[in-house]
């Protein structure tokens, strides 16, 4: 399962970057807006370090849709286009799709929504666990559904698990055999910790400086002939 982050934060990202464990990033206009910056200029900017950067079409209508969607997918090579799962989406989904550029159906909810994205051939499937959380329904559970019903028709959509709240999701999203899981960058720090490591680490590092100190003093015969 590839790990992407949920953010459109560049700081966030140039880190997760730099320790080597994303594989792409997912935006959507709330993500944008709590970023603070103009969306083009920031998909840009992040395209630039990471590759699978989803952005987001915010037209409601299929022909506005394509048309913004045509515009996204121009940014960058790395930039996947984002369309929700409604039937103008959709409908704008496919045309996209069928141009070759890559699709992520964002806002899905059940195995019959995933159905309906595979359908008109998306790249990625993003169902929103944590929301479906919120609503006292087992987000995770869906997330499996969806990868075993792909499974047993061979659809070739990636499922990527979304709306994740918190490290356990992560494990589950791997579990049921998602393709990609993307969190904040809160989320993503998380998965590094366990007491033992820390622990582990640091009892290595001492017993480490204690050889150092337990070092002999160089004697006269033992320092280097200096020149006369
Ligand atoms: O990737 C989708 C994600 O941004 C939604 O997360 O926490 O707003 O439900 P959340």
């Amino acid at each position: 399962m590839k790990l992407f982050l949920d953010t459109a934060i560049y700081e966030e990202i140039a880190e997760a970057v730099n320790w080597g464990v994303i594989d792409g990033v997912t935006t959507n206009p709330t993500l944008i807006a709590k970023a603070g910056h103009d969306h083009e200029e920031q998909v840009k900017r992040i395209s630039q370090i990471i590759g699978n950067v989803s952005a987001e079409v915010v037209s409601e209508k299929k022909d506005d849709m394509v048309v913004e969607g045509r515009r996204i997918a121009a940014w960058h090579k790395n930039v996947i286009v984002k369309v929700p799962l409604t039937p103008e989406g959709l409908a704008a989904g496919k045309v996209l799709a069928g141009e070759g550029i890559r699709i992520n159906v964002t806002l899905c909810f059940s195995v019959n929504q995933a159905l309906l994205a595979a359908a008109i051939g998306a790249y990625i499937v993003s169902p929103f666990a944590g929301r479906l959380d919120d609503i006292n329904e087992d987000g995770m559970r869906v997330v499996a559904d969806i990868v075993a019903a792909y499974r047993q028709q061979e659809i070739k959509t990636k499922v990527l698990a979304a709306s994740i709240r918190n490290p356990m999701h992560v494990t589950q999203a791997a579990l049921a055999g998602a393709d990609i899981a993307t969190m904040p960058f809160g989320v993503l720090k998380m998965l590094f910790l366990h007491p033992l490591t820390e622990a582990g680490q640091k009892k290595f590092l001492e017993d480490y400086r204690k050889t150092q100190e337990a070092k002999p003093m160089p004697t006269a015969r033992q320092e280097p002939a200096t020149k006369r």
